[in-house]
């Protein structure tokens, strides 16, 4: 009964890690070309190194337009199963160019080589550790927020926090720590997974935003069509205020541009969908701009705090910058 146990976690340890596998990159094909982010110029990126409860050295990536030297909300960005990659910069970068600080949080730490030059084989083992010791994840989670809300180009009181896969599931289970997440207006999962934990709910009254983004032809368990039902139940049973979207002609991991398309036949267990990512990037960006309530939101061209936001950006109508 015990070994059965032992092989059923096992063999979910390995599924999980399935789904956030995301196709090899391609040979040569490293990781994003993050310096052809249009306005890149008007970037500051840097690194910042933090500390959360349990004492880790982590290192996270900055990025903000250096346009204004207002505060301005920030947006956490919890990395996939490989880390802090040039993936995570890029869309932190892209955030900032929208008016944000963008904030790539360290969960694996930094003795730990993130990205690309994380082998494969321990990024299965570098996120089982986070799945499955939910207080360290937390630990993580919250020591990313404490630090982010103490920057000087951060209005404390407005932070989000969005993910991919591994990271979109631990924004998620951000959102289930409310009411012990000052700040946290509002969470965005893309492809995360799982969508539900054993050991941890939404607490009734959750007052974070949750909006989950979803492929629905992603076969992974951690997606299942029981996973979806309860996570909606358990959002719906807290009171709180979510969506979720289905994508449809939509696999695992589809919003990386490095990720084959999905052309034809059955689906792929991930593929790039541009459509699917460009609608939840269109959806992320009102999302943002609700949950710190900025502007007039009859008219989402307005800006507010000296900041531009989501106006003229020099995103639309490009093409992600792969390389
Ligand atoms: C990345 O893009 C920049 C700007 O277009 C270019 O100068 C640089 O050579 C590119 N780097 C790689 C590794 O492709
Ligand atoms: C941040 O931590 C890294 C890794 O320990 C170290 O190499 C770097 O010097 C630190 N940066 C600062 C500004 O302390
Ligand atoms: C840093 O990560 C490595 C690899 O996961 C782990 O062995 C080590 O215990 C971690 N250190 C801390 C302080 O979390
Ligand atoms: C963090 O880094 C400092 C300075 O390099 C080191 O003294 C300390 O042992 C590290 N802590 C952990 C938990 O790795
Ligand atoms: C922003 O940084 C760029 C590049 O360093 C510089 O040319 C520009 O003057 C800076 N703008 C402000 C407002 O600091
Ligand atoms: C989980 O992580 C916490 C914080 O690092 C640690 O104190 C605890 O021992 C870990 N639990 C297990 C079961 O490893
Ligand atoms: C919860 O527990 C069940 C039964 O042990 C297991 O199948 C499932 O994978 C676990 N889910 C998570 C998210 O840990
Ligand atoms: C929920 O959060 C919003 C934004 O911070 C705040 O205005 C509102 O008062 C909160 N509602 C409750 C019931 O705490
Ligand atoms: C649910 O939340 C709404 C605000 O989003 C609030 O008006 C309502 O009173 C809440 N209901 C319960 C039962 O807490
Ligand atoms: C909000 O936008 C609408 C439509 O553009 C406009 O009629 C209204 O006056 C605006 N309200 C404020 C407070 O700016």
């Amino acid at each position: 009964m015990l070994i059965r146990a032992i092989l059923f976690g096992l063999a979910w340890v390995l599924l999980s890690a399935l789904q956030c596998y995301t196709q090899a990159w391609k040979p040569g094909v490293k990781d994003y070309n993050y310096t052809q982010i249009a306005d890149a110029a008007a970037l500051r990126r840097g690194t910042l190194n933090y500390t959360d409860a349990t004492g880790a050295n982590l290192t996270a990536y900055v990025s903000y337009s250096n346009t204004s030297s207002q505060p301005r909300p920030a947006v956490i960005v919890v990395p996939d199963y490989d880390g802090i990659g040039n993936y995570e910069r890029w869309r932190a970068d892209l955030l900032a160019s929208l008016g944000y600080v963008g904030f790539v949080a360290d969960i694996y730490n930094n003795s730990v080589a993130q990205g690309p030059a994380l082998p494969e084989a321990n990024r299965f083992a570098a996120m089982a550790i986070y799945n499955g010791n939910l207080t360290l994840l937390h630990s993580r989670l919250l020591g990313a927020l404490a630090t982010v809300r103490k920057h000087p180009q951060v209005q404390a009181d407005r932070v989000a926090a969005i993910g991919y896969c591994f990271g979109g599931a631990a924004v998620i289970e951000f959102a289930r720590l409310w009411p012990n997440t000052p700040g946290l207006q509002g969470v965005a999962s893309f492809h995360g997974s799982p969508l539900v934990r054993n050991s941890s709910t939404f607490k009734p009254g959750t007052n974070v935003s949750v909006a989950i983004f979803n492929g629905y032809d992603d076969s992974g368990a951690g997606v299942s069509a029981k996973a979806k039902a309860e996570v909606q139940a358990e959002l719906e049973g807290a009171n709180a205020t979510w969506s979720f979207t289905d994508y449809s002609h939509t696999a695992h991991a589809f919003t990386l541009p490095s990720n084959p398309l999905w052309t034809s036949g059955p689906a792929p267990q991930s593929a790039y969908s541009p459509w699917a990512d460009r609608q939840s990037w269109w959806a992320l960006r009102s999302f943002l701009l609700t949950v710190f309530d900025l502007g007039n939101l009859t008219n989402p061209y307005t800006s507010a705090g000296g900041v531009t936001y989501d106006y003229n950006s020099p995103f639309i109508g490009s093409a992600p910058a792969t390389s």
